[in-house]
């Protein structure tokens, strides 16, 4: 295992030396400083990148407030069938830690005539339907490039903010798409650009989209929505930037938070249809109610399953990844936390082998039972039996294997420099045995054409696995030579793929040019664990 020689050996010594000198040696074992420089990062911003303040401690944000809804993009065109709005990228400061300077986020808002501009940090819920054409001009004022990315949407090749097509600082682009029958789903809108991707997120480049169908068989369900993103906050009230670890493990900050707000509090009165989305850089969020009290699934990335799960007590979000959820309020009070139970990804260690899996935390407080203004729990719809229908993709008339790997180059790591700088150097995400490298086609497909997909890990820790421009089925999931079919038909865009694991996917992408397939690790897609898919 290369990685264990390489953690256990030169980097293992070259990361602690680093660490004995660093201020956040006292506050947080997870985080040493990475200087930023410029000189390798075009745009990179300066003003914003913190000096070296300790992180703030988990309890600095406060928790209990009700869950802040999400602010809705308003649709700026009364033709039917028809969706128009602005989004603007843009810095924001915003007062969070008492008594400190207001926090500077990056976040997407509908501009100067935003009324919302106090409400969370996170974009704009986009709420459409199947059949709209939705338009959607960008303003860029960032002092980096950025893209907005449609992360599950079935939107052209050229309209999906593709690392190739930036918006430049000042500049501005309109995206243009028709969603298709079909495509009703939980999705989200995040920048895609170069190496720029994992820090646009974490300073707050983030939102929801929802795609509704005419024939939806949850319209009537009360719907709530949580998003959670992650924050990494100093105690300067800047948002730190990414130490070793995070580049080497996926970034994960003292707070993760729902709708912007840490632990809100949550009154479910009725039966509620839930949308969660894991918006984290890289942390893994495995949902559970702390009581073990179950909930259904109903939903994926691609929208409904073909019946509910009922039963669920564990629901595993990959980064990147949805999910639909049914949460049934009961005939008696009761409370209980929405957990991000304990779950071990495997992430490396300074001095060699693996970190301990990170604690189980509450993300909400959910108050469950009727509530005043609706006495009568009973008065929660039916859930139906069926949702509807799902046909496996097939057959397959192609196939394609993808190998994410890692490997560590220590000539490069021990260079002068090498973790003196905003991207580490030496340390290798894989595709296919190769870094990105935005003038090589990794994979050619044929438009139409059914595929199966091997996506095999043969890294040391999780990696959760993305394909741009189309919804996917697991077809099966194989671990030392056993193969498992997969149980559940579903509509995804994002899945999880452990150490040693191979997974195998049914996909077909329909429109002609190029689409990017990556680890949604931020971090790991930065340093090129992506490549690009042709489709001719
Ligand atoms: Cu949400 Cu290319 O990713
Ligand atoms: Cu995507
Ligand atoms: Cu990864």
């Amino acid at each position: 295992m290369r990685r264990r020689a390489f953690l256990s050996g030169a980097l293992g010594a070259a990361i602690a030396a680093l660490y004995a000198r660093t201020p956040y040696a006292q506050g947080d074992s997870h985080a040493m400083p990475m200087q930023p420089d410029a000189s390798g990062m075009a745009g990179m911003q300066h003003d914003t990148m913190p000096a070296h303040a300790p992180l703030a401690a988990a309890d600095a944000l406060q928790a209990g407030a009700p869950l802040p809804a999400l602010r809705t993009l308003a649709n700026e065109s009364r033709e039917p069938g028809h969706f128009r709005a602005t989004l603007v990228a843009r810095p924001v400061a915003r007062p969070l830690l008492p008594g400190q300077p207001d926090t500077l986020f990056w976040q997407y808002d509908a501009g100067a005539a935003d009324p919302d501009r106090g409400k969370p940090v996170i974009g704009p819920l986009i709420d459409v339907h199947e059949g709209d054409t939705v338009e959607i001009r960008f303003v860029n004022n960032l002092s980096q490039p950025s893209t907005v990315h449609w992360h599950g949407l079935p939107v052209p090749p050229d309209q999906d903010g593709n690392p190739s097509d930036p918006v430049a600082p000042g500049a501005e682009r309109t995206y243009r798409f028709t969603l298709p029958a079909g495509s009703a789903g939980t999705y989200w809108y995040h920048p895609h650009p170069h190496r720029m991707t994992a820090e646009q997120v974490f300073r707050g480049l983030a939102g929801p989209i929802v795609v509704r169908a005419a024939d939806d068989p949850l319209a009537s369900w009360p719907e709530r929505h949580l998003f959670v993103s992650d924050l990494k906050l100093a105690t300067d009230g800047t948002i730190a930037p990414n130490s070793m670890l995070d580049w080497m493990n996926g970034r994960e900050g003292q707070f993760a938070l729902v709708n912007g707000a840490r632990r809100p509090r949550i009154d479910v009165t009725r039966d509620e249809r839930w949308r969660v989305w894991n918006g984290c850089s890289a942390r893994y969020l495995l949902l559970a109610f702390d009581d073990g009290r179950p909930f259904a699934q109903v939903g994926t990335d691609g929208g409904l399953l073909g019946a509910p799960r009922e039963g669920v007590t564990l629901l595993l979000l990959a980064p990147g990844e949805r999910a639909e959820l049914i949460v049934r309020a009961n005939a008696h009070a009761s409370d209980a936390k929405l957990m991000a139970a304990q779950y071990d990804r495997r992430k490396m260690a300074m001095m060699g082998g693996s970190l301990p899996p990170d604690a189980a935390f509450a993300l909400a407080d959910v108050r469950f039972g009727p509530g005043a203004a609706t006495p009568d729990a009973a008065a929660s719809p039916e859930l139906p039996a069926r949702l509807r229908s799902i046909v496996p993709l097939g057959p397959a008339r192609a196939r394609k294997s993808v190998v994410f790997s890692e490997a560590m180059d220590m000539k490069a790591m021990h260079q002068p420099g090498a973790s003196a700088r905003a991207m580490p150097r030496g340390m290798h995400f894989l595709v296919n045995g190769a870094t990105y490298d935005p003038g090589r086609v990794t994979l050619t497909s044929r438009r139409g054409e059914v595929e199966a997909w091997s996506i095999e890990n043969r890294a040391d820790m999780d990696h959760p696995f993305h394909m741009h421009g189309t919804q996917f089925q697991i077809v099966a999931r194989e671990r030392a030579g056993m193969r498992v079919e997969e149980p559940l038909l579903a509509w995804r865009d994002t899945v999880n793929v452990e150490p040693g694991e191979t997974v195998w996917i049914a996909t077909v992408q329909r429109d002609a040019g190029d689409r990017m397939f990556h680890c949604h690790i931020l971090e790991h897609e930065d340093l090129g664990m992506m490549g690009t898919l042709r489709v001719t």
